[in-house]
């Protein structure tokens, strides 16, 4: 039995749905269930005896060390987090409440239940924790890419609170013992993941007709995985990896925003056999803060765990629109009300100059 913690999100959920489709064993699915979270992701596990489903906060300590005690997992992994850089620069509290306490509060108990394990159950219990490349701040064009001892340098609140989360969890493993693992991977893309994020708004707002807001220039670059090479890895790093240690994790697929909007264009065209969705690219007030390039250097995890990414950016992409075009109604019910509220807080335009 394992745990995971924002199972309902968009890479956990990925995670969970894969995590089934290989084996067994159970799975325990810790989730909030906030504007994020969506039990919708995991309807086809409804009935599935293997998958546990229990609403909670990661930061209740007594509720958490209640579901330890009743399934005692080999392991617990933390997907749970505030995920959205322009969400945690209108509202940073609760990147802290979530990111910092919580994962705090999350560890502590973990550590509390992994004590009174008996060998060999100590030494093989695992505490894989989720985070992302972001930590590392912002890289020049031409410097390499960030590897695990690129100096922390945080730019955002959501960045910083993911930071914080990963320097306790190293702390936690010097000091205590308590077998942890990271992961920093670079930008996920993929079926279920929230509009709010740059690749599946730009597939919705296309199909409807609306404006495809690009920040600033466009020229900001991410290293973009499909979120199954994602999961694989987290497999691979929960399975094989040496505790103590860090893996990064990144598709070495760069790409400009612009670039990223006119393919996910040039794929919707020809799918749909349709319009110049390209034609719908705005230029819109750019991100406090905005960070001009992530890269990631996957040699560690490639070299260690014998782990590569499956897809290509290109057939993951495909990958994707398709999905979202074949699964409106999953659309539909996350374009909720305070999907709205959002969409106008954030984009409230003041037209850019670029
Ligand atoms: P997401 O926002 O889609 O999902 C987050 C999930 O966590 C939701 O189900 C939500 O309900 C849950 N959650 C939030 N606060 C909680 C709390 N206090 N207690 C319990 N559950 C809570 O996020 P995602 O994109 O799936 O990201 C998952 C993890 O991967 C995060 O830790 C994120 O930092 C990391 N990450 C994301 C990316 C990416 O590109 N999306 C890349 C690298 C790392
Ligand atoms: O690098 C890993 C990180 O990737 C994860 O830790 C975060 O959880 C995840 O949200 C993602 O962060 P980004 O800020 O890079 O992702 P987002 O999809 O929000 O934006 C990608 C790029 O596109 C970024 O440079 C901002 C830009 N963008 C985004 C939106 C939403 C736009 O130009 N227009 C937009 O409307």
């Amino acid at each position: 039995m394992i745990l995971v913690t924002g199972g309902a999100g968009f890479i956990g959920a990925n995670f969970i749905l894969d995590w089934c489709a290989d084996g067994d064993e159970p799975i325990v699915n810790l989730d909030k269930l906030t504007y994020a979270g969506n039990l919708g992701n995991l309807a086809s596990l409804k009935d599935d005896p293997r998958h546990l489903f229990a609403r909670a906060d990661i930061g209740d300590r007594p509720r958490v060390e209640s579901l330890l005690r009743e399934h005692r997992p080999r392991a617990v992994l933390n997907f749970a987090a505030e995920s959205h850089v322009d969400r945690s620069i209108h509202g940073p509290a609760d990147f802290i409440a979530t990111n910092l306490v919580g994962t705090f509060t999350l560890l502590d108990a973990v550590r509390g239940y992994w004590s009174t394990l008996d060998e060999p159950e100590r030494s093989r219990f695992r505490f894989l924790h989720v985070s992302t490349d972001e930590v590392y701040g912002s890289l020049g064009p031409g410097d390499p890419p960030f590897s695990e001892t690129t100096a922390y340098a945080p730019n955002s609140p959501y960045a910083a609170s993911k930071a914080g989360s990963d320097h306790l969890i190293r702390a936690y493993h010097h000091t205590y013992g308590l077998p942890t693992l990271t992961t920093n991977c670079s930008n996920n893309y993929g079926p279920r993941q929230f509009p709010e994020k740059l690749i599946p708004l730009v597939i919705h707002n296309a199909v409807a007709g609306k404006p495809l807001p690009v920040y600033g220039d466009g020229l900001q670059i991410r290293d973009w995985l499909y979120v199954g090479d994602h999961c694989a890895a987290i497999r691979a790093v929960l399975e094989r990896g040496r505790p103590g240690e860090t893996y990064n994790v990144g598709g070495s697929a760069e790409q400009t925003n612009l670039e990223v909007v006119r393919t996910v264009c040039r794929i919707l065209s020809d799918l749909k056999r349709g319009r110049d969705y390209a034609a719908q690219i705005t230029f819109v007030k750019d991100r406090a803060g905005h960070d001009r390039r992530y890269a990631i250097d996957a040699t560690k995890i490639r070299r260690e765990l014998r782990w590569t990414p499956a897809e290509t950016f290109e057939s993951g992409l495909e990958r994707t629109v398709r999905w979202y075009l074949d699964n409106e109604a999953w659309l539909d019910a996350v374009t909720s009300k305070e999907y709205q509220r959002w969409i106008t807080l954030n984009y409230t335009a003041v037209p850019s100059t670029a």
